[in-house]
């Protein structure tokens, strides 16, 4: 039942992709994740066409990948089309195989401007933008929506319909509502709607965070593929372990070796990749989610959040590790208010309210 699927003749195999979640997948973070095993397509953080099209350079940042990403995808929002197509030409110009347009980023100063899930309440101007950015490009061109902006307009089936008449060659939903947020439970019934009615292939997104999950939603709807973002982040083997289960193999575990070596890996990439204090920063918004559900792990967050240098972030990482693998208690840096944690980014919201 499960299987590759192709997006025209680029194979996601498995079929298995990790959610583009903005502050959180970039190029690092997607190497890290790539390099475990497990993922078919990769996406990038969404990019403002705004800031593309005005040479802004964090935007052009965002859409570097490495090779071994492949395939990768570029996903960018924005609500003027000409924009929107001179965006998509520069994803296509810099390598990228799949152009994804978001039509789900429920941040108030995307949608303001006509983008990301305000485009599920203007059908004439998603149909210009898909029109436009369709011709502009040959690589394929996909979308990811919501079910729809308000909780009583529904409509996640007919913008599949609108994308697909559009030239869409894959459409991801996540099963949630502009006026959701992040709230609730996905809706993945439509998920299986749409799958009845498009002929292009379907994935969904939202909630999966278990190997029995994933196979559960693919059961009950028939879809393609399945993204896969928050649950990445607390388990960064997860697309391993699906793809695992697929193959009637056994089901990786990751030792607290690996759990360690993970974000060692992790802190050296963000290092190789940008300044000391934006690594740090980094480091202290995500060393905590890989480390969920450990022992002491609260405490291990609160003492990365209170670490300042490169030395004292990889000293927390050796005792927190060394003091569990001994089955030893971790109390954490000594005098650490144990309450003030990194807040867990949860958004693109989020993401978006500082830049
Ligand atoms: C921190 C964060 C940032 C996100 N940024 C994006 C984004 O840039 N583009 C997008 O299409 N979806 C974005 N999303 C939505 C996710 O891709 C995904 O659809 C949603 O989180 C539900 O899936 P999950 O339960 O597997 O996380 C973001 C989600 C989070 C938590």
């Amino acid at each position: 039942m499960t299987k590759p699927f192709q997006i025209r003749d680029i194979e996601i195999n498995p079929p298995l992709i990790l959610s583009p979640m903005a502050g959180v997948t970039d190029i690092s973070f997607r190497r890290l994740l790539k390099r475990r095993g497990g993922i078919g397509l990769t996406v990038s953080e969404f990019i403002s066409v705004e800031g593309l099209t005005r040479n802004n350079p964090k935007s052009k940042r965002q859409m570097r990948f490495f090779e071994e990403e492949r395939p990768y995808a570029v996903q960018i929002f924005g609500g003027q089309p000409a924009r929107m197509a001179m965006a998509a030409q520069m994803a296509e110009e810099i390598g990228a195989d799949i152009l994804d347009i978001n039509c789900g980023c429920p941040a108030p100063k995307v949608v303001k401007h006509g983008g990301g899930s305000g485009l599920l309440k203007d059908y004439p101007r998603l149909e210009t933008i898909l029109k436009e950015v369709r011709k502009a490009i040959k690589i394929p061109m996909t979308v990811k929506i919501r079910a729809g902006f308000y909780d009583h307009t529904i409509n996640a089936v007919e913008t599949a319909l609108l994308a697909e008449a559009c030239g869409a060659e894959h459409i991801a939903l996540h099963g949630r509502t502009k006026e959701q947020g992040y709230k609730g439970l996905a809706n993945w019934d439509l998920v299986r709607q749409i799958k009845e009615v498009v002929k292009v292939p379907v994935s969904g997104s939202g909630d999966v965070t278990t190997i029995e999950g994933a196979f559960a939603r693919w059961r009950e709807t028939n879809c393609d593929g399945i993204l896969i973002g928050r649950g990445a982040m607390a388990n960064p083997w997860i697309f391993r372990q699906i793809e695992d289960t697929i193959a009637g193999r056994e089901v990786f575990q990751p030792t607290l070796e690996d759990k360690q070596a993970v974000l060692l890996e992790y802190f050296e990439m963000l290092r190789e990749d940008m300044p000391e204090l934006p690594a740090i920063g980094r480091m202290k918004q995500l060393a905590g989610q890989f480390t969920r559900g450990l022992q002491g792990g609260a405490l291990f967050r609160t003492s990365i959040y209170h670490s300042h240098s490169v030395a004292e972030i990889l000293d927390r990482i050796a005792e927190y590790f060394s003091a569990i693998s001994e089955g030893r208690p971790y109390y954490g840096e000594a005098g650490a208010p144990v309450e003030e944690e990194a807040p867990v980014l949860d958004s693109c919201e989020a993401a978006t309210a500082t830049s």
